[in-house]
Protein backbone atom coordinates (compact mmCIF):
# COMPACT_ATOMS: atom_id res chain seq x y z
CA UNK A 1 0.00 0.00 0.00
CA UNK A 2 1.02 3.56 -0.34
CA UNK A 3 1.24 3.73 3.36
CA UNK A 4 3.38 0.92 3.77
CA UNK A 5 6.01 3.24 1.70
CA UNK A 6 6.21 5.92 4.14
CA UNK A 7 9.01 6.83 6.23
CA UNK A 8 6.74 8.19 8.71
CA UNK A 9 9.48 9.59 10.35
CA UNK A 10 9.68 11.84 12.89
CA UNK A 11 12.67 14.02 12.32
CA UNK A 12 14.07 14.99 8.88
CA UNK A 13 17.47 13.33 9.37
CA UNK A 14 16.48 11.59 6.06
CA UNK A 15 16.81 14.89 4.33
CA UNK A 16 20.66 16.47 5.52
CA UNK A 17 20.83 19.42 2.65
CA UNK A 18 17.16 20.10 3.20
CA UNK A 19 17.05 20.65 7.21
CA UNK A 20 19.95 22.61 7.37
CA UNK A 21 18.58 24.94 4.48
CA UNK A 22 16.21 26.73 7.00
CA UNK A 23 17.44 30.56 5.63
CA UNK A 24 17.42 28.94 2.12
CA UNK A 25 19.63 27.03 -0.80
CA UNK A 26 22.35 28.94 -1.98
CA UNK A 27 22.97 28.80 -5.77
CA UNK A 28 19.39 30.21 -7.19
CA UNK A 29 18.09 33.41 -8.17
CA UNK A 30 15.39 35.06 -6.38
CA UNK A 31 12.66 37.26 -7.29
CA UNK A 32 12.64 40.29 -4.24
CA UNK A 33 11.10 43.43 -5.41
CA UNK A 34 9.12 44.81 -7.76
CA UNK A 35 11.19 46.87 -11.17
CA UNK A 36 9.25 49.66 -10.52
CA UNK A 37 9.61 49.89 -6.89
CA UNK A 38 13.73 49.79 -7.05
CA UNK A 39 15.33 53.40 -8.32
CA UNK A 40 17.84 55.76 -7.57
CA UNK A 41 17.29 55.54 -4.15
CA UNK A 42 19.20 52.39 -2.37
CA UNK A 43 17.03 50.20 -0.82
CA UNK A 44 17.76 47.13 1.76
CA UNK A 45 16.81 43.38 1.50
CA UNK A 46 17.36 40.66 3.22
CA UNK A 47 18.17 37.27 0.80
CA UNK A 48 18.94 34.15 2.84
CA UNK A 49 19.77 35.96 5.96
CA UNK A 50 21.61 38.37 3.73
CA UNK A 51 21.35 42.39 3.62
CA UNK A 52 21.89 43.61 0.56
CA UNK A 53 21.27 47.19 -0.92
CA UNK A 54 19.85 47.11 -4.19
CA UNK A 55 20.20 50.68 -6.02
CA UNK A 56 18.75 51.55 -10.02
CA UNK A 57 22.19 53.24 -11.33
CA UNK A 58 20.81 57.09 -12.33
CA UNK A 59 17.70 56.21 -11.19
CA UNK A 60 14.55 55.42 -14.32
CA UNK A 61 16.30 53.75 -17.08
CA UNK A 62 19.64 52.50 -15.43
CA UNK A 63 20.63 49.03 -14.38
CA UNK A 64 20.16 47.53 -10.85
CA UNK A 65 22.93 46.41 -8.73
CA UNK A 66 22.83 44.51 -5.26
CA UNK A 67 26.05 44.46 -2.87
CA UNK A 68 26.53 43.74 0.22
CA UNK A 69 24.61 46.12 2.26
CA UNK A 70 27.06 46.72 5.49
CA UNK A 71 29.95 49.44 4.53
CA UNK A 72 33.85 47.45 5.51
CA UNK A 73 35.00 50.86 7.16
CA UNK A 74 33.02 50.83 10.55
CA UNK A 75 29.23 49.03 9.42
CA UNK A 76 26.80 51.93 8.03
CA UNK A 77 24.68 49.99 5.88
CA UNK A 78 25.02 51.51 2.81
CA UNK A 79 21.50 51.60 1.85
CA UNK A 80 21.64 54.42 3.89
CA UNK A 81 23.65 56.11 1.53
CA UNK A 82 23.04 57.43 -1.88
CA UNK A 83 24.51 57.95 -5.41
CA UNK A 84 27.36 61.17 -5.37
CA UNK A 85 28.75 60.04 -8.52
CA UNK A 86 27.40 58.05 -11.60
CA UNK A 87 28.12 54.02 -11.39
CA UNK A 88 28.60 54.13 -7.57
CA UNK A 89 26.95 54.38 -3.99
CA UNK A 90 28.67 56.45 -1.48
CA UNK A 91 28.08 55.41 2.19
CA UNK A 92 26.23 58.08 4.29
CA UNK A 93 28.98 58.34 7.09
CA UNK A 94 32.67 58.84 5.59
CA UNK A 95 32.20 59.14 2.26
CA UNK A 96 34.00 55.77 0.92
CA UNK A 97 32.50 55.65 -2.45
CA UNK A 98 32.20 52.19 -4.36
CA UNK A 99 31.81 51.14 -7.82
CA UNK A 100 28.24 49.24 -8.35
CA UNK A 101 29.37 46.74 -10.86
CA UNK A 102 32.71 45.84 -9.18
CA UNK A 103 32.24 46.74 -5.59
CA UNK A 104 35.84 48.21 -5.72
CA UNK A 105 36.18 51.08 -3.71
CA UNK A 106 36.84 54.03 -5.97
CA UNK A 107 36.87 57.06 -3.55
CA UNK A 108 37.38 57.44 0.09
CA UNK A 109 35.88 61.07 -0.13
CA UNK A 110 37.03 62.44 2.87
CA UNK A 111 40.29 61.44 2.30
CA UNK A 112 41.68 63.29 -0.91
CA UNK A 113 41.83 62.09 -4.25
CA UNK A 114 44.83 59.94 -4.09
CA UNK A 115 43.86 58.15 -0.52
CA UNK A 116 45.98 55.14 -0.17
CA UNK A 117 42.95 52.88 0.75
CA UNK A 118 41.34 53.07 -2.91
CA UNK A 119 41.94 50.43 -4.58
CA UNK A 120 42.55 47.85 -1.03
CA UNK A 121 39.11 46.97 -0.72
CA UNK A 122 36.25 45.49 -2.93
CA UNK A 123 32.75 45.02 -1.18
CA UNK A 124 30.82 41.93 -2.23
CA UNK A 125 28.27 42.18 -5.39
CA UNK A 126 25.28 40.08 -5.96
CA UNK A 127 24.42 39.53 -10.37
CA UNK A 128 21.18 40.99 -10.31
CA UNK A 129 18.12 40.21 -13.78
CA UNK A 130 14.95 41.79 -14.35
CA UNK A 131 12.29 39.52 -15.75
CA UNK A 132 8.77 39.63 -15.00
CA UNK A 133 8.37 43.05 -13.90
CA UNK A 134 10.59 42.11 -10.70
CA UNK A 135 14.60 42.44 -9.68
CA UNK A 136 15.98 39.40 -9.41
CA UNK A 137 18.72 38.13 -7.35
CA UNK A 138 21.72 35.61 -7.36
CA UNK A 139 22.90 34.41 -4.28
CA UNK A 140 25.67 31.73 -4.38
CA UNK A 141 29.16 30.62 -3.12
CA UNK A 142 31.47 32.37 -5.38
CA UNK A 143 30.58 30.18 -8.42
CA UNK A 144 29.33 31.52 -11.72
CA UNK A 145 25.29 32.16 -11.28
CA UNK A 146 23.57 30.35 -14.11
CA UNK A 147 21.56 32.33 -16.86
CA UNK A 148 18.32 33.19 -15.18
CA UNK A 149 16.32 32.08 -18.35
CA UNK A 150 17.53 28.56 -17.46
CA UNK A 151 15.77 28.38 -14.23
CA UNK A 152 12.59 30.34 -14.57
CA UNK A 153 9.84 27.82 -15.85
CA UNK A 154 10.29 27.31 -19.55
CA UNK A 155 6.96 28.55 -20.70
CA UNK A 156 7.45 31.84 -19.41
CA UNK A 157 10.69 32.38 -21.38
CA UNK A 158 10.15 31.39 -24.57
CA UNK A 159 6.34 32.43 -24.57
CA UNK A 160 4.70 35.78 -24.91
CA UNK A 161 2.52 36.49 -21.60
CA UNK A 162 0.79 38.73 -19.56
CA UNK A 163 1.45 38.38 -16.01
CA UNK A 164 -0.47 40.26 -12.82
CA UNK A 165 1.69 39.41 -9.68
CA UNK A 166 1.66 39.92 -5.67
CA UNK A 167 4.51 40.25 -3.55
CA UNK A 168 3.69 39.51 0.08
CA UNK A 169 6.65 39.65 3.13
CA UNK A 170 5.16 36.57 5.53
CA UNK A 171 6.19 35.26 8.66
CA UNK A 172 7.27 31.47 8.84
CA UNK A 173 9.80 29.12 7.07
CA UNK A 174 9.87 29.47 2.94
CA UNK A 175 9.83 25.29 3.55
CA UNK A 176 6.29 25.70 5.02
CA UNK A 177 5.80 27.57 2.71
CA UNK A 178 6.91 25.55 -0.29
CA UNK A 179 5.51 22.52 1.45
CA UNK A 180 2.25 23.89 1.73
CA UNK A 181 2.09 24.96 -1.62
CA UNK A 182 2.42 21.57 -3.11
CA UNK A 183 0.63 19.94 -0.20
CA UNK A 184 -2.12 17.68 -1.47
CA UNK A 185 -4.59 17.10 1.84
CA UNK A 186 -4.42 21.10 2.35
CA UNK A 187 -6.34 22.12 -0.94
CA UNK A 188 -8.68 19.77 -0.39
CA UNK A 189 -9.60 20.41 3.92
CA UNK A 190 -7.83 23.98 4.69
CA UNK A 191 -8.89 25.65 1.55
CA UNK A 192 -12.50 23.80 1.19
CA UNK A 193 -13.73 27.19 2.37
CA UNK A 194 -12.42 29.70 0.14
CA UNK A 195 -14.37 31.82 -2.03
CA UNK A 196 -11.83 30.90 -4.96
CA UNK A 197 -12.30 27.33 -4.83
CA UNK A 198 -16.20 27.62 -5.07
CA UNK A 199 -15.34 28.86 -8.81
CA UNK A 200 -12.00 26.13 -9.59
CA UNK A 201 -13.52 23.06 -7.84
CA UNK A 202 -10.51 20.81 -6.27
CA UNK A 203 -11.32 17.29 -5.84
CA UNK A 204 -12.37 16.16 -2.47
CA UNK A 205 -9.98 12.80 -2.13
CA UNK A 206 -7.91 11.51 -5.25
CA UNK A 207 -5.57 9.13 -5.84
CA UNK A 208 -2.00 10.56 -7.28
CA UNK A 209 1.44 9.14 -8.36
CA UNK A 210 4.46 11.45 -8.46
CA UNK A 211 6.76 11.98 -11.50
CA UNK A 212 9.58 13.89 -12.49
CA UNK A 213 10.23 15.50 -15.57
CA UNK A 214 13.10 17.81 -16.15
CA UNK A 215 13.66 19.96 -12.94
CA UNK A 216 10.15 19.37 -12.13
CA UNK A 217 8.24 17.14 -9.68
CA UNK A 218 4.29 16.26 -10.70
CA UNK A 219 1.54 15.05 -9.17
CA UNK A 220 -0.43 13.21 -11.59
CA UNK A 221 -4.11 12.08 -10.82
CA UNK A 222 -4.59 8.43 -11.25
CA UNK A 223 -8.32 8.60 -9.63
CA UNK A 224 -10.45 11.39 -9.06
CA UNK A 225 -12.99 10.97 -6.53
CA UNK A 226 -15.55 13.70 -6.77
CA UNK A 227 -17.99 13.09 -3.96
CA UNK A 228 -17.03 11.91 -0.47
CA UNK A 229 -19.12 10.48 1.87
CA UNK A 230 -18.03 11.22 5.75
CA UNK A 231 -20.31 9.28 8.30
CA UNK A 232 -21.06 11.75 10.39
CA UNK A 233 -20.09 14.74 8.63
CA UNK A 234 -22.17 14.64 5.38
CA UNK A 235 -21.54 14.25 1.82
CA UNK A 236 -18.69 16.76 0.77
CA UNK A 237 -18.05 17.88 -3.68
CA UNK A 238 -15.74 19.43 -5.31
CA UNK A 239 -17.89 21.17 -7.50
CA UNK A 240 -18.08 24.49 -7.76
CA UNK A 241 -21.55 25.76 -5.80
CA UNK A 242 -23.20 26.69 -9.19
CA UNK A 243 -22.64 23.82 -11.04
CA UNK A 244 -23.28 20.18 -9.21
CA UNK A 245 -23.19 18.29 -11.91
CA UNK A 246 -20.85 15.86 -13.07
CA UNK A 247 -17.41 16.79 -14.95
CA UNK A 248 -17.71 16.88 -18.86
CA UNK A 249 -14.04 15.96 -19.17
CA UNK A 250 -11.12 15.23 -16.93
CA UNK A 251 -8.36 17.08 -18.54
CA UNK A 252 -4.78 15.61 -17.59
CA UNK A 253 -4.03 19.26 -16.60
CA UNK A 254 -6.97 19.81 -14.70
CA UNK A 255 -8.99 19.83 -11.46
CA UNK A 256 -11.76 21.82 -13.20
CA UNK A 257 -14.43 20.07 -14.72
CA UNK A 258 -15.54 20.51 -17.67
CA UNK A 259 -13.11 22.70 -19.47
CA UNK A 260 -13.74 22.72 -23.58
CA UNK A 261 -10.20 24.79 -24.97
CA UNK A 262 -7.11 24.87 -23.19
CA UNK A 263 -4.67 27.27 -24.10
CA UNK A 264 -2.37 26.27 -26.75
CA UNK A 265 0.59 27.12 -25.05
CA UNK A 266 -0.33 25.13 -22.24
CA UNK A 267 -1.65 21.86 -23.83
CA UNK A 268 1.84 22.25 -25.75
CA UNK A 269 3.75 22.05 -22.51
CA UNK A 270 2.18 18.70 -22.08
CA UNK A 271 2.56 18.69 -18.44
CA UNK A 272 1.78 15.77 -17.01
CA UNK A 273 0.11 17.00 -13.63
CA UNK A 274 -1.86 19.80 -12.43
CA UNK A 275 0.44 20.90 -9.46
CA UNK A 276 4.07 20.62 -9.94
CA UNK A 277 7.26 21.78 -7.89
CA UNK A 278 10.96 22.49 -8.55
CA UNK A 279 13.97 24.16 -6.87
CA UNK A 280 14.68 26.41 -5.04
CA UNK A 281 10.90 26.48 -4.36
CA UNK A 282 8.75 27.49 -6.85
CA UNK A 283 4.78 26.17 -7.25
CA UNK A 284 3.06 25.82 -10.80
CA UNK A 285 -0.29 25.02 -11.01
CA UNK A 286 -1.57 24.72 -14.57
CA UNK A 287 -5.19 25.92 -15.16
CA UNK A 288 -6.38 25.08 -18.90
CA UNK A 289 -6.41 28.72 -19.89
CA UNK A 290 -3.63 30.26 -17.04
CA UNK A 291 -1.22 29.21 -15.13
CA UNK A 292 -0.44 30.06 -11.35
CA UNK A 293 3.10 30.29 -9.92
CA UNK A 294 4.19 30.51 -6.54
CA UNK A 295 8.33 31.87 -5.66
CA UNK A 296 8.28 31.37 -1.72
CA UNK A 297 11.77 33.36 -1.11
CA UNK A 298 13.74 33.02 1.70
CA UNK A 299 14.52 35.93 4.30
CA UNK A 300 15.83 34.41 6.86
CA UNK A 301 15.12 31.14 8.76
CA UNK A 302 11.56 32.92 10.07
CA UNK A 303 10.27 34.79 7.56
CA UNK A 304 9.83 34.13 3.33
CA UNK A 305 8.31 36.26 0.57
CA UNK A 306 5.24 34.91 -1.06
CA UNK A 307 5.49 36.07 -4.73
CA UNK A 308 2.35 35.01 -6.57
CA UNK A 309 2.12 34.79 -10.21
CA UNK A 310 -0.62 34.47 -12.64
CA UNK A 311 0.44 34.47 -16.24
CA UNK A 312 -1.57 34.07 -19.05
CA UNK A 313 -0.46 33.25 -22.60
CA UNK A 314 -1.83 35.73 -25.20
CA UNK A 315 -0.69 39.26 -26.42
CA UNK A 316 -1.57 42.22 -28.04
CA UNK A 317 -5.82 43.87 -27.22
CA UNK A 318 -6.37 40.45 -25.68
CA UNK A 319 -4.41 41.15 -22.27
CA UNK A 320 -6.99 43.95 -21.85
CA UNK A 321 -9.49 41.66 -20.48
CA UNK A 322 -6.48 40.10 -18.51
CA UNK A 323 -6.59 43.22 -16.32
CA UNK A 324 -9.83 43.29 -15.44
CA UNK A 325 -10.07 39.79 -14.65
CA UNK A 326 -6.39 39.87 -12.86
CA UNK A 327 -7.87 43.13 -10.65
CA UNK A 328 -11.14 42.87 -10.28
CA UNK A 329 -11.14 39.20 -9.16
CA UNK A 330 -8.16 36.85 -9.29
CA UNK A 331 -5.83 39.55 -6.90
CA UNK A 332 -8.31 39.39 -4.40
CA UNK A 333 -9.86 35.81 -4.26
CA UNK A 334 -6.58 33.75 -5.20
CA UNK A 335 -3.71 35.99 -4.22
CA UNK A 336 -5.89 37.49 -1.87
CA UNK A 337 -8.56 35.44 0.59
CA UNK A 338 -6.91 31.72 -1.14
CA UNK A 339 -4.01 32.69 0.45
CA UNK A 340 -4.38 33.79 3.04
CA UNK A 341 -5.59 30.57 4.18
CA UNK A 342 -1.81 29.27 3.10
CA UNK A 343 -0.30 32.76 5.31
CA UNK A 344 -2.05 31.17 8.33
CA UNK A 345 -1.20 27.61 8.10
CA UNK A 346 2.51 28.32 7.70
CA UNK A 347 2.91 30.74 10.38
CA UNK A 348 1.72 28.29 13.27
CA UNK A 349 3.25 24.92 11.15
CA UNK A 350 5.78 23.78 13.73
CA UNK A 351 7.37 20.76 12.41
CA UNK A 352 9.42 18.61 12.96
CA UNK A 353 8.64 16.38 14.44
CA UNK A 354 5.75 15.06 12.55
CA UNK A 355 3.84 12.03 11.91
CA UNK A 356 3.18 11.81 8.41
CA UNK A 357 0.03 10.22 5.99
CA UNK A 358 -0.67 9.07 2.74
CA UNK A 359 -1.33 12.45 0.78
CA UNK A 360 2.14 13.46 2.01
CA UNK A 361 4.19 11.38 -0.18
CA UNK A 362 3.82 14.96 -2.43
CA UNK A 363 6.00 16.75 0.54
CA UNK A 364 8.69 13.74 0.54
CA UNK A 365 9.12 13.49 -2.76
CA UNK A 366 9.89 17.40 -3.08
CA UNK A 367 12.23 17.37 -0.19
CA UNK A 368 14.30 14.12 -2.03
CA UNK A 369 14.06 16.48 -5.03
CA UNK A 370 16.19 19.24 -2.95
CA UNK A 371 18.08 16.54 -1.18
CA UNK A 372 19.74 15.35 -4.59
CA UNK A 373 19.42 18.59 -6.53
CA UNK A 374 21.76 19.73 -3.55
CA UNK A 375 23.70 17.21 -2.93
CA UNK A 376 24.85 17.37 -7.13
CA UNK A 377 25.49 21.19 -6.77
CA UNK A 378 27.92 19.95 -3.93
CA UNK A 379 29.64 18.12 -6.43
CA UNK A 380 30.10 20.14 -8.80
CA UNK A 381 31.29 23.14 -7.06
CA UNK A 382 34.12 20.78 -5.04
CA UNK A 383 35.03 20.24 -9.06
CA UNK A 384 35.38 24.01 -9.00
CA UNK A 385 37.36 23.79 -5.51
CA UNK A 386 35.15 25.75 -3.77
CA UNK A 387 33.15 24.82 -0.79
CA UNK A 388 29.72 25.49 0.34
CA UNK A 389 29.15 28.21 2.65
CA UNK A 390 27.29 27.05 5.32
CA UNK A 391 23.70 27.76 6.13
CA UNK A 392 22.86 30.62 8.33
CA UNK A 393 20.16 30.69 10.33
FE1 LIG B 1 31.11 53.80 5.77
FE2 LIG B 1 32.77 55.07 7.33
S1 LIG B 1 31.26 53.65 7.88
S2 LIG B 1 32.52 55.28 5.23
Amino acid sequence: SRLGRLPGRQDWSSWPHYEAAAAGFRGYWYPVAYSSHIGGKPKQITLLGEKIVLVRDGGRGGSVYALKDRCPHRGVPLSEGNQQFPGTISCPYHGWTFDLATGDLKAAITDGPASPICGKVTQPTYEVAERLGMVWVFVGDGEDAPPIDEQLPEELVSNAAVVGSRIQPRIGNWRFACENGYDEGHAKYLHRTSLWRMFKAMPVWNETRIVQRGRWIYRVQDKQYWDADFPGLGTWSNQAWYKLKPPKKVTNIGNTGGHREVNPVIAAQEFPGFASVSMPGVLRIAYPTFIHYEFYVPVDADNHLYVGVMAEFRKGRKVLPFYAKYLGFVRWLFHGEFSAQDKWMVEVTDAPPEKLYRPDDSLLKWRKLAEDTTEQRVGRLAGQGIQPIAAKE
